[in-house]
């Protein structure tokens, strides 16, 4: 099933409702519970993840921009990183990438942005890098503006999920690629119950303690176990009309790259 046209999506009916976390809450309501829970923890949104994945946030963003494989030299190359919050994936992507290489960080939430715009400047990379606040649901890229869209550990967070990947699939140039890195569904026995300990008893403790939100790491963890397990989330987005879309789990399954070209 391919989305109707953008102008003709219903609007959220008054029964609608999602999931924020483990809680059921009117269609309408989750974005502005995310955007709480982002308003929260954005200064110290960086530091968090690499105390609660052990650094591994790191290599997981490396193979994700190893997929992007930007271009050297002065070729352009336009990359939109959604959901790019403090600009970490964007950062990566130019670090690794030429002179032509230039990412637009779009967000739906300023604190993150912020965050992200400063150490852009720390790392003299502003010229390179544009921090724009807006809605993954609802882009306001004309079509197909860029050679690749990225999102990393954001496209669970959005409401619609549907209308993300459709949008994404919009701008997105004829043989662009869609990357994806999401929290998964670990797969490996024995592991899984320690993942599960750690994700419940530890994270909403270190981010109590660090970011002084337990509940946002409640929610964070939350989130991960009612997002689709990766064949029904790589069904989504064939489904916004990607092609060749495949998957590559990592660290057992606690996340998967997954992968879509418009063709
Ligand atoms: C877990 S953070 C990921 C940030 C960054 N991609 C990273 O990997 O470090 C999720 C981000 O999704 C953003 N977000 C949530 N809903 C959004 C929406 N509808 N449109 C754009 N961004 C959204 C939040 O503001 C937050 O910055």
């Amino acid at each position: 099933m391919v989305l109707p046209a953008k102008d003709n999506w219903p609007m959220a009916g008054p029964t609608d409702d999602t999931h924020f976390g483990f809680e059921t809450v009117p269609l309408r309501d989750k974005q502005g519970r995310v955007d709480d829970v982002f308003h929260s923890v954005a200064r110290r949104y960086d530091l968090m993840n690499d105390l609660m994945s052990g650094g591994l946030h790191r290599a997981w963003k490396d193979a994700l921009v190893t997929a992007v494989n930007p271009p050297k030299g002065d070729m352009p190359f336009a990359s939109l990183d959604l959901a790019g919050g403090t600009g970490d994936v964007a950062l990566r992507i130019v670090a690794a990438g030429g002179a032509g290489t230039a990412v637009t960080v779009c967000d739906i939430n300023a604190d993150m942005l912020a965050v992200g715009a400063e150490r852009a400047i720390q790392r003299g990379v502003n010229d390179r890098v544009t921090f724009e606040q807006g809605n993954a649901e609802e882009l306001h890229y004309p079509d197909r503006s860029f050679d690749c869209v990225t999102i990393a550990f954001g496209v669970r967070n959005v409401p619609r999920i549907d209308r993300a990947l459709a949008e994404a699939f919009r701008v997105l140039k004829h043989g662009g690629r869609f990357l994806c890195l999401e929290f998964s569904s670990v797969d490996v026995p024995g592991l899984d119950m320690l993942y599960e300990l750690y994700s419940f008893q530890v994270i909403p403790r270190i981010g109590e303690a660090v970011a002084g939100d337990r509940e946002a790491y409640r929610y964070l963890v939350e989130s991960i176990r009612k997002f689709p397990k990766p064949k029904a989330f790589a069904q989504m987005i064939e489904q916004a009309g990607f092609r060749r879309v495949s998957f590559t789990p990592m660290t057992g399954g606690v996340v998967a790259l997954h992968s879509g070209w418009r063709l």
